[in-house]
């Protein structure tokens, strides 16, 4: 596997693969991987000629009060991790690699950030679509790879392909679960031993909700009031940021639950900020 840190060097090798005619799958991470970030590689080798994951902590997409200088950086053990799952390249670029000095330019998603984490995190959602334009213009994938607990970032950068007409194919992946059913996230690692076990609520909650839909409750009103006590009786120190059921297309709220709805939850264990989330197709 290739450790590439310049621009320009990724560029020249992913046009030449182009005109050899190879096709470039690609899983874009912040690093601190795990069988999460895994499985998006895993299917990116099956499928294409040429696979890249690149690792950048992208502090365009963390806030003043969030964890951008804590998060966690564990670039050893994640070379390890994907030359054993066969990767061609890790990009792996510096901050001033990929936002030199003088760096004006951002991308913009109007609508869809303006709900679930976009309203807690105002100014994340640009910072992703930012980095991920620019990383799919100097990888020139034919794929690119995202996990769905992550949802509504797919759905942006999903947008933001169809709308800036970029050449690359979007692939969301299912969530991957811990044994115990609590969602992989390079986050967890931040979770005391107590914190971990109240974690699982996130997990818990959806539980709850899918069997109060297959009882045929149908009032997101009425479903959210019984979640967040169900959440707040449970764990009486968790916070929560959001428990909302949203159109799965346009992530607006939805008051009664019919066809493809997803339930989005965030909730701080501790000072953890974890999220989860579940989609539901209601025909009746
Ligand atoms: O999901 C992530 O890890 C990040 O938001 C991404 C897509 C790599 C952009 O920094």
């Amino acid at each position: 596997m290739q450790v590439i840190e310049k621009v320009t060097q990724m560029q020249s090798l992913a046009s030449r693969w182009w005109r050899e005619g190879l096709s470039i799958g690609f899983v874009p991470t912040m690093g601190a991987l795990h069988e999460g970030h895994l499985s998006l590689v895993r299917e990116a080798r099956k499928h294409h000629d040429r696979v890249v994951v690149s690792i950048f902590v992208n502090p365009l997409q963390f806030g003043p009060k969030e964890d951008y200088s804590r998060y966690p950086r564990t670039f050893e053990q994640d070379k390890v991790l994907l030359e054993r799952e066969g990767v061609d390249v890790l990009f792996y670029p510096s901050v001033e690699e990929l936002y030199p000095e003088g760096f004006e330019t951002y991308v913009i998603v109007e609508k869809l950030p303006e709900h679930l984490c976009g309203l807690s995190r105002p100014g994340h959602f640009r910072g992703v679509t930012t980095v991920v334009a620019k990383l799919f213009h100097i990888v020139m994938p034919h794929e690119a790879y995202f996990g769905k607990k992550d949802y509504q970032q797919y759905r942006i950068i999903e947008r933001m392909v169809k709308d800036l007409n970029m050449p690359v194919r979007i692939t969301p992946m299912p969530i991957v679960r811990e044994a115990d059913g609590l969602a992989m996230s390079s986050r967890n690692r931040y979770l005391t031993p107590a914190e971990r076990e109240k974690a699982l609520v996130l997990f818990r909650t959806l539980q709850l909700a899918e069997e109060l839909i297959q009882k045929g409750e149908r009032e997101a009103l009425v479903l959210t009031e019984k979640l967040k006590t169900f959440i707040t009786t449970e764990v009486p120190e968790a916070r929560i940021d959001y428990v909302s059921f949203v159109d799965a297309l346009t992530l607006e709220d939805v008051s009664h639950l019919q066809g493809h709805v997803l339930l989005a939850l965030a909730v701080f264990i501790g000072s953890t900020r974890l999220i989860d989330n579940r989609e539901f197709v209601i025909e009746d």
